[in-house]
């Protein structure tokens, strides 16, 4: 099987590459990226000698570019995770958005259209999303595959027009498609704007911590690994035209986890846990704040036998030690574009010093 994956240098895509390139050394794979701020070649250094894997440079919002490439490789299955994915980037700067994530998923999907043509078997486009197209939950209840889309925020807005753009080309075209919408994802080579890595490099850097509004909002954070091989079981046994969402039954409020980082960071480096929370400080709120996200997995539980494997504990520990161990990596994404981000976003204190 020749594969084309989208976002290979990402969070998500570069985990799903260490996942399937080296299990699967019959197929082939062609990451392709268009090496924005977010891309971290770092991130795929140890796949580079793997003789199955090739990297290639395209931007998805240019048509031609697309073309090009999924004409060169001719993939019998594409998985699509490129995307612009945080959302204090999309309140802040809406069109590289609409141009990734809109654009983006049209272009790719009409290239793969004009590819597979007539042909319907032993293909399949995979289409990665979030639960953030549902909106917001209160205290109770769950998201499942037939909620209402509700986005909040410009990121989620983008990603909900881009799972219909991927339904309507199945509908209309029949192109087999499937979509997963998944809870917030964790574990090694996440950028260090998503809340995770930030608490947890900022902990070990002295730096401040910043929780916005009372941290009492909730998220549902499922391990990478996890997610990666729910998507790899989709790919595979999907039903075309299907959707699922994938969620680890792991619900926190945003203090549980900055409590939960400070207490490994302070168990790892041996500093009191006192000093790593004094850290803490309480900053100016996301302006359309959701609430509160909550996956109900059962459809793929049921129909794919798929569950976590990692407790959210367990999961927490090794990611903390992840970055903790992997001083370049953590070095190559704190550069200057990522410091101008924290200066714009955050003002003067993410810019501090030691604070303890
Ligand atoms: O639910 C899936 C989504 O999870 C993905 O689709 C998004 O691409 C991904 O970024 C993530 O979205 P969130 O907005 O939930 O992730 P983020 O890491 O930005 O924030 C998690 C929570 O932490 C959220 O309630 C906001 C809060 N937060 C975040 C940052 C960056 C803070 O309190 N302080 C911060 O500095």
């Amino acid at each position: 099987m020749r594969y084309l994956v989208t976002g290979g240098l990402g969070f998500i895509g570069s985990n799903f590459l260490h996942r399937l390139v080296p299990s699967r050394p019959g197929d082939s794979f062609v990451n392709v990226d268009c090496c924005s701020y977010a891309a971290n070649p770092k991130s795929v250094e140890s796949l580079e000698g793997c003789a199955n894997y090739r990297f290639v440079r395209a931007d998805l919002a240019e048509a031609a570019e697309v073309r090009e490439v999924v004409g060169a490789v001719e993939p019998d299955v594409v998985v699509h995770f490129a995307a612009e994915s945080h959302v204090d980037r999309s309140i802040r700067g809406p069109e590289s958005f609409l141009k990734s994530n809109v654009v983006g998923t049209f272009n790719l999907l009409e290239a793969v259209r004009e590819r597979w043509g007539a042909r319907r078997d032993g293909v399949r486009f995979h289409h990665v999303s979030t639960d953030e197209v549902f909106g917001s939950l209160g205290a109770e209840g769950a998201f499942n595959e037939e909620t209402p889309y509700d986005p909040s925020s410009p990121y989620s807005a983008t990603k909900a027009a881009s799972d219909h753009l991927v339904r309507a080309w199945h509908r209309t075209f029949g192109i087999p498609v499937t979509i997963s919408n998944c809870s917030n994802n964790y574990g090694p080579r996440q950028h260090p704007e998503k809340l995770m890595p930030l608490m947890i490099m900022n902990a070990a850097a002295g730096k401040p911590l910043p929780v916005y509004g009372q941290g009492a909002n909730v998220r549902d954070w499922l391990h990478v690994e996890d997610h990666c091989a729910a998507i790899e079981l989709i790919v595979d046994k999907g039903t075309p035209g299907q959707t699922y969402n994938v969620g680890g039954h792991g619900e926190r409020t945003n203090m549980q986890v900055v409590d939960a980082i400070c207490e490994a960071v302070a168990k790892e480096t041996g500093r009191s846990l006192a000093s790593v929370r004094d850290q803490i400080r309480f900053v100016q709120d996301r302006p359309g704040h959701d609430f509160r996200y909550a996956i109900d997995p059962r459809r793929i539980e049921r129909e794919l036998q798929w569950s976590p494997r990692w407790s959210f504990e367990d999961g927490l520990r090794d990611t903390v030690r992840w970055y903790l161990a992997n001083d370049a990596w953590c070095a190559s994404a704190v550069n200057e574009e990522y410091h101008a981000w924290t200066q714009t976003h955050y003002g003067t204190s993410q810019t501090e010093g030691q604070t303890s």
